[in-house]
């Protein structure tokens, strides 16, 4: 009779363990990060921020097949470079912010060709690497970068800028670069010598944005062109008629 209860017990144990389970998806302490599934894509992600006993064990993390990886907040002077083991390259999302990485210039992103957002705001970088990935988003905030060519220089691709002491180059080709970016010139902030503070570089390319050609521009040119065009044709036209 116990023993009956008993395995009763146990199997009604089993059935809400199982029900909670996938009701709430467990965060499992696994290779020094807590590692569980994304709800909304279904895939392993792993939050290893703010590790401080530094325990991360990235061949064990490799092994996992994860999707998203968070490494913000472990005072890391640079990219770990073992990142580029073979297990990470299904990777989709990367988080680095709040660390102390000063520098990407050498690195490498074309590794990772699924990547789709990367997330390296507030650390120390000073440099990008010459050719950024065409990923979805790239959040650089809050760094030390006067430059950012490369990643104006990318379409289709949402970047947050902000915080940075980006120089202002007001000549028309890189304002429009930036325009292509936000198309909102107000929210990028740049120095004109380095030494003042940052202010939107709509103020301070005043001139120069007036000079951009923007693409909507064009038509406004070509509706006033074909305008003038009728009304000489017409006006032509009238006084043909007249002699
Ligand atoms: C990037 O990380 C910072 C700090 O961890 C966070 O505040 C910000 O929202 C993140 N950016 C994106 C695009 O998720
Ligand atoms: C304008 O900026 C572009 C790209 O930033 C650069 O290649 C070009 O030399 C600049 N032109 C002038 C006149 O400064
Ligand atoms: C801005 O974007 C348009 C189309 O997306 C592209 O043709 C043009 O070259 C870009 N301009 C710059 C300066 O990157």
């Amino acid at each position: 009779m116990q023993q009956k209860m008993m395995a009763m017990l146990i199997r009604h144990f089993i059935i809400v363990m199982h029900l909670t389970m996938s009701i709430c998806p467990p965060l499992m302490k696994l290779c020094g990060c807590l590692i569980g599934t994304d709800v909304t894509t279904g895939g392993l992600m792993a939050d290893c921020s703010k590790n401080t006993e530094l325990d991360l064990d990235f061949e064990c993390l490799a092994r996992q097949g994860l999707e998203s990886l968070d490494l913000s907040g472990n005072d890391l002077q640079k990219v770990p470079e073992e990142l580029k083991l073979s297990g990470f390259k299904d990777l989709k999302h990367l988080d680095l912010s709040r660390n102390k990485i000063s520098s990407l210039v050498t690195y490498n992103f074309g590794a990772w060709t699924r990547l789709k957002s990367l997330n390296i705001s507030h650390n120390y970088l000073k440099d990008l690497p010459e050719e950024m990935p065409p990923i979805h988003t790239i959040d650089v905030s809050y760094n030390q970068l006067t430059d950012m060519h490369s990643i104006f220089g990318l379409t289709n691709t949402i970047a947050i800028v902000l915080g940075n002491p980006i120089l202002c180059n007001c000549n028309s080709s890189s304002v429009q670069r930036m325009y292509n970016i936000t198309s909102d010139l107000t929210v990028i902030e740049c120095t004109l010598h380095g030494k003042d503070p940052p202010m939107p570089i709509s103020i301070q390319c005043h001139s120069d944005i007036d000079n951009v050609e923007y693409p909507s521009e064009w038509i406004y040119h070509l509706i006033l062109i074909a305008v003038i065009f009728i009304i000489f044709v017409i006006y032509c036209g009238y006084n043909f008629c007249l002699i």
